[in-house]
């Protein structure tokens, strides 16, 4: 019994003031450029995927035409590219600066063509907390937001006129090719 006392005090308490301490004191990872927190990539990670089973649609877009894929290509360049990059570029200084990073979504490492148009969708709708992943809800139509998961779902098998809107354009983002532009 005592032991047991002893432990929830411990538990309770003592934990908790040293998880406080370890804030307070500057320990904690505010730079982009620490490494995670303990538990910091379960915590981040498991909520997602968990939220993501319960909510995300079922959408289906296997039929949506090459026109569709370059609107979304649109939207890509003005939204996204800045911070995921594009086809047979450098990745962006923004992304690779960020913690976490954005993956370059037109990378084979990066690329989300395994997950359903509907968990892409969900991302762009909601954005992901905590990290810098914005929500694109009331700044993008449902159809941009489809047509866009669209184009995501596709990325390693684009028709050519869908690669060209996916050029650098002249304002290009800072790539870490040319990083002086990022001054
Ligand atoms: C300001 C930078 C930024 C912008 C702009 C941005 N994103 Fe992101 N995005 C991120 C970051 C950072 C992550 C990684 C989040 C994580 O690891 O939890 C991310 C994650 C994602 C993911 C999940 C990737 C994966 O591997 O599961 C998708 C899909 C995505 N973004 C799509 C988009 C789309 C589409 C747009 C434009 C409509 C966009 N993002 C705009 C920063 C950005």
């Amino acid at each position: 019994m005592k032991n047991f006392l002893l432990g929830l005090i411990i538990g309770l308490v003592a934990v908790p003031l040293i998880f406080a301490a370890y804030i307070l004191s500057g320990h904690g990872p505010v730079a982009a450029t620490d490494p995670p927190m303990p538990l910091e990539s379960f915590l981040a990670h498991g909520s997602l995927s968990a939220r993501l089973r319960k909510e995300a649609p079922k959408g289906d877009v296997s039929r949506f035409t090459t026109a569709d894929l370059i609107s979304g290509a649109n939207v890509y360049q003005k939204n996204c590219a800045f911070c995921h990059g594009l086809p047979d570029q450098p990745p962006t200084v923004a992304g690779r600066g960020m913690f976490p990073g954005a993956p370059q979504l037109f990378t084979a490492d990066g690329m989300v063509t395994d997950d359903p148009a509907g968990v892409t969708y969900w991302k762009v709708e909601n954005g992901i907390r905590l990290s810098g992943m914005p929500s694109f809800k009331s700044s993008l139509t449902d159809d941009q937001r489809w047509q866009v998961s669209a184009l995501l779902a596709r990325a390693d098998k684009l028709p050519p006129e869908v690669r060209s809107a996916l050029q650098p354009a002249a304002w290009a983002p800072a790539s870490s090719a040319n990083p002086a532009q990022a001054k």
